[in-house]
Order: C-alpha cells, then structure tokens, then sequence
C-alpha cells in the first residue's frame, strides 16, 4: 500500500475508520487524546458496541497493520495521510456545532507537519469551516503549501459501521486539488465500485448536514402522520407500509414510533439550522424546527400513552422499560429518546426497571437513581405495564406467553411498532402502539 494512515480521534467514527482502513491493507496509527482510552484499544478492547468491529481490531492489531498512540509527534512523522475524525457536539448553550475539537487537532499537528501531506476531515461540520481549517493548516505547518486539506464526509450508521464504512453508498470528496483527489481515489481503490462525487469544500461539507436532515425529515413526516393516524382512529403502520411501495417514496426511514435520537440526527439539524441563520438564509431551514419538535413530541405521547393504560397515575406502579440505547445493535445513550421516557415516568413517580442488551452499563452510568434488571424477563417481573422503546431481536423475539407469565397485568405499549400486535393480543395482553388504533 502506498501511502500510511492516520485517524485522528478514536471515537466510533475514528475507531471504525481505523480497523476498516487497517482491514484494507494499509498500515495505520490511531491517535486520541485519551490515554485510557488508546491503551484499551492497543490492547484490543473496544470501549463501544459495535457488531464486527472488536475481531476487526483485534486482527489488525495482531497482524502489525494497526496501532495507537497518544503522540501527534509520532502521527505526523508517520502518516501520508490524516484522516481527522473528532466529534462535533451540540454546544451548551444552543444549537450550534461546537467545532473546538478539529481546532484543536489541526493546532496541535500542523506544527510538526515538515512534509508533503493529506489531511481529510471527516468529521460532520457547519459549512465553511474547511475553508478556515485549511487556511490554518497551511499557515501552522512548517511545509506550508505542500500540506493539504479536504473534506470526506462520512455517513456510516452506528450499529452497521464496518459495513457502511467498507461498502459505502457513495463517497463524497470535497477538495482543492487534483492530486488530493487521486490521493484519495488511491485510497479508496480497494473498496471497488462505489459512486465517487468530486467536489468543492462547501457542498461537500453541506451533502452530510442535507443527508441528516432528509433521514431526520422522513422520520418525522411518518411520526406526524402517526399523530393524524391517532386522532383520525387510523394505522399508521398500515399507512407507511402502502406509503413505501411508491418507489419515489421508499421504505427505510419510514418506521413510525419513537423518534430519532443519538449523537448525530438530533444535533446535526440543529446545527444545520443554527448555520444558516449565520448565513443569512433565514428562512431555508425553518422547517427542520418541526422536524425536531415532532420528534421531540413523540417521547412525550410514548408517557401519556403508558399514563393513561394504568388508569391516569404511575405512582406506586411498576413499568418494564425494554431498550436503553437509542437504537438497537448499539450501546449509546446519546439524546435516547427510550431513557429519556424512563426518565419521565420516574420523575411522575412510576417504578421503573430497565433492560438493555449491551447499553445497561452506559444507562446506569448516567442514570444511576433508575431501577435497572439484569434480562427482560426480570425487568418485567410483576409489572403493570411493558414498554418496548428500542427494538432489539432480543426483544422482538420474546414470547409473549412467557413474558405474560412474569409480568402483574399483561399491558405492553410498543414505542417501534416492531411486535406482532395480533400475536401479543391473542396471548391476552392489552397491545398499544403509538399511532395505531
Ligand atoms: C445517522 C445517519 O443514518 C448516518 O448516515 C450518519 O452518519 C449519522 O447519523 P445513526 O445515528 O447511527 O446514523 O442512526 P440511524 O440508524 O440513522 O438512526 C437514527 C435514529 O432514528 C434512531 O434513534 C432510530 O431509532 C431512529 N429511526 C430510524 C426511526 O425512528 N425510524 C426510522 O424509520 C429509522
């Protein structure tokens, strides 16, 4: 392989993109800033869930291809090209996308950049903050002109990352330059036929915020048409599924239930919006603070739906909360819309007892006044009502018989209109699912 990799940052995006890369062929150092964090990845221990990826880790590790450091030193020194993957949180106090962590990766390797070089952002950011990063890097970096930036924005899902990462949809190369371009077509070579779009620095940093908001969009069209579904005595369910036979219209991101949460949809619109007030394109985006509270609105029907099933009060009963992570095959909790439901009904004095498959720790971590089970069979135990918030198999899967067994009243209200609401009826329990009769 040609040239040798860099990912900076270590997070799901950074540790993912590290394997796959690795898993590629290619040699590559990771580098986070975290110490505990790297020493737990050199030592192949993936602080996330993420399905493939720890064997990934663990095989590159072995082979020599992969490792870590802590030492920006050492990442220049070693790498052709450095792929910055830091995360851009939601700033504290509004919308907007707090972008202090590439800053602060740019100032801390430009300075020892002393040769020709790439650096690639991947990380999701407002537009326009390419063109200033690349001015820096280039006016830090003892080579000067000869150290380049450009923007390849990555669209992977949590969940199904090695997956999106190794068999992408397209890849988007923002960049200044024909030799960035076929520095990064070299890269990308060994994942064969996908669909590249060459492009500038802004329309690829705006194609990622645009992917989002569509997702977060479509999510909420069908939740807002659950609420019409609920009021007209309608099945919403029924509704998409005809809804998605229209090829121009599609099924994925038509499931109605709960809403998006997670470390990226929720954000990334709002920073999408906080953007192009600073623009000036004032009236672009408004519509995304629909979206957002549409979303926003589902959590809050998801505890009235529960309230009303035990007669008007949660005080003194008990509630199974099924799923804790904000979708399911991962462990993150980030703007869960599940724990933030659980956190509700415990504030209005319900019981509650948590399960999830691989986010129990994170939850109580963060949450540890809730009430939590070590299985859906325990969480469920004498329970008045069942919720199911994030559709894990596992959950899916329960046998509505066995679980009838455990609980006190057979109630269950499915937030993902993921169970097989004539299977749950006829085993007895009283089935309720947001926007559906
Ligand atoms: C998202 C984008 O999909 C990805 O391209 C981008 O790079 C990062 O943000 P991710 O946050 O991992 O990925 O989750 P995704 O699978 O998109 O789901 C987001 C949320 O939407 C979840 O809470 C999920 O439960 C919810 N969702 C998804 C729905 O409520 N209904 C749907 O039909 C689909």
């Amino acid at each position: 392989m040609p040239y040798r990799l860099t990912v900076l940052g270590t997070g799901y995006l950074g540790a993912t993109h590290a394997a796959c890369m690795a898993e590629l062929g290619f040699e590559v150092l990771g580098l986070d800033v975290d110490q505990a964090k790297i020493d737990r990845l050199q030592a192949g221990d993936l602080p996330i869930h993420e399905p493939g990826l720890e064997d990934m880790l663990r095989r590159n590790l072995e082979s020599g291809r992969l490792r870590f450091t802590t030492s920006y030193e050492e990442a220049a020194r070693f790498g052709d090209v450095h792929f910055i993957c830091v995360g851009t949180p939601q700033v504290k106090d509004g919308y907007a996308a707090d972008v202090s962590y590439l800053d602060a990766v740019v100032e801390s390797l430009a300075p020892h950049l002393d040769r020709e070089c790439l650096v690639v952002g991947k990380s999701t950011v407002p537009v326009g903050t390419a063109e200033r990063l690349a001015e820096k890097l280039v006016r830090l970096a003892p080579a000067g002109m000869q150290v380049e930036l450009a923007w390849n924005p990555e669209f992977l899902r949590e969940g199904y990352a090695v997956q999106d990462t190794l068999h992408p949809d397209r890849i988007v190369l923002g960049v200044a330059s024909e030799r960035a371009e076929k520095v990064l077509r070299d890269v990308y070579a060994p994942l064969g036929e996908v669909p590249i779009v060459v492009t500038d620095f802004p329309t690829a940093e705006l194609v990622k915020s645009a992917a989002n908001a569509f997702l977060a969009t479509k999510i909420s069209f069908i939740n807002a048409m659950a609420e019409l579904a609920e009021a007209a005595h309608a099945d919403v369910k029924q509704l998409s599924q005809a809804l998605s036979f229209d090829e121009r219209i599609g099924g994925k991101y038509l499931n109605p239930g709960l809403g998006f949460g997670g470390g990226c949809l929720p954000k990334d619109i709002r920073a999408f919006m906080a953007r192009a007030d600073e623009l000036g394109a004032h009236q672009a985006l408004t519509f995304l603070r629909e979206v957002d509270a549409i979303n926003m609105r589902r959590r809050g029907r998801m505890v009235d739906v529960a309230r009303e099933l035990l007669g008007g009060e949660f005080t003194g009963r008990r509630v199974a909360v099924l799923g804790a992570a904000f979708k399911p095959n991962s462990d993150d909790i980030r703007d869960s819309p599940a724990l933030e439901v659980a956190v509700t009904i415990a504030e209005q004095g319900g019981d509650v007892a948590i399960y999830d498959p691989a986010a129990l720790g994170n939850a109580r971590a963060a949450y540890p006044h809730l009430g939590y089970a070590d299985s859906a069979l325990e969480a469920a135990r004498d329970a008045d009502v069942v919720l199911l918030l994030t559709e894990w198999q596992e959950f899916v899967r329960l046998d509505p018989e066995a679980l009838g067994d455990v609980v006190a009243v057979r109630n269950i209200v499915d937030g993902r209109n993921a169970l097989d609401a004539e299977a749950w009826r006829d085993a007895g329990w009283h089935y309720r699912a947001l926007g559906r009769p």
